[in-house]
């Protein structure tokens, strides 16, 4: 069964506050979004990224993920679920078996996370990679403790998140907007979405420092033995 894998690319970066959006700095010489876009290749489960960017972008995407099996970037939207409902309208008509889609702005997916992921919807209609909770969880009011919550079951999602293509492109057609993330559209149908395990290392950069701590984690790989 064919495989895209849309990139999110069109936020801006608000959080992090730099001067360029996020997907675009650059972690070990490269930017952030080629780390990523490699990283769905590695395990040889996708078949083609569709990137999804600002519009003003599209040609520095376009260039960024040169040499790679990429399909043109397209415009996103507003929002994150904007951006991936135009995403998917774009591989509509190329209708793959399967969809994943990933945050530009996780440049490091383990090896073997894709595959796990593609595997898993072989029996599910939805999978995605996460993490269980390990710190325990406190409710604050005003400052101060409300109560503990129990942290038992509770996962932290991951991307790629992985989908049967056409029950997703037609969640997101019936969808309201600024709801959901995609795996609770499928939730919100009845749809079983399976969890496969995530990884520390599979950070989604957000804050100031988060970028420099993925590069010194990725550092000692690069440097002789
Ligand atoms: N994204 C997108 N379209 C949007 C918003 C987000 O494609 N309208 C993408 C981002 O580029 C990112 C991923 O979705 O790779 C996850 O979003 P997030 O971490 O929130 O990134 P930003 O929206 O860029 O950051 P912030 O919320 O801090 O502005
Ligand atoms: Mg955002």
């Amino acid at each position: 069964m064919r495989v895209a894998a849309l990139l999110m690319a069109a936020g801006r970066g608000e959080r992090l506050g730099a001067t360029d959006s996020k997907q675009f700095l650059p972690l070990l010489g490269r930017p952030v979004l080629r780390h990523a876009a490699e990283a769905l290749l590695r395990d040889g489960a996708v078949d083609v990224i569709q990137p999804v960017c600002a519009e003003a972008e599209r040609g520095r995407v376009d260039s960024i993920l040169a040499g790679l099996p990429a399909r043109p970037a397209v415009a996103g939207g507003a929002t994150r679920q904007a951006s991936v409902h135009a995403g998917l309208e774009a591989l509509a008509e190329e209708a793959p078996g399967l969809v994943l889609v990933h945050d530009a702005a996780r440049p490091v997916v383990p090896a073997g996370t894709v595959a796990a992921v593609v595997a898993a919807l072989a029996e599910a209609e939805g999978a995605i990679p996460a993490q269980p909770v390990a710190d325990t969880l406190k409710l604050a009011e005003g400052g101060a403790i409300a109560r503990t919550v129990p942290r038992e079951g509770l996962h932290r999602a991951q991307t790629p998140q992985g989908f049967r293509f056409p029950l997703l492109l037609a969640l997101h057609r019936a969808a309201p907007e600024g709801a959901t993330d995609d795996a609770s559209l499928l939730e919100a149908a009845g749809h079983a979405v399976r969890l496969v395990p995530g990884s520390e290392d599979n950070v989604k950069i957000t804050y100031p420092g988060d970028l420099e701590r993925v590069e010194a984690a990725m550092l000692p790989r690069f440097l002789p033995r």
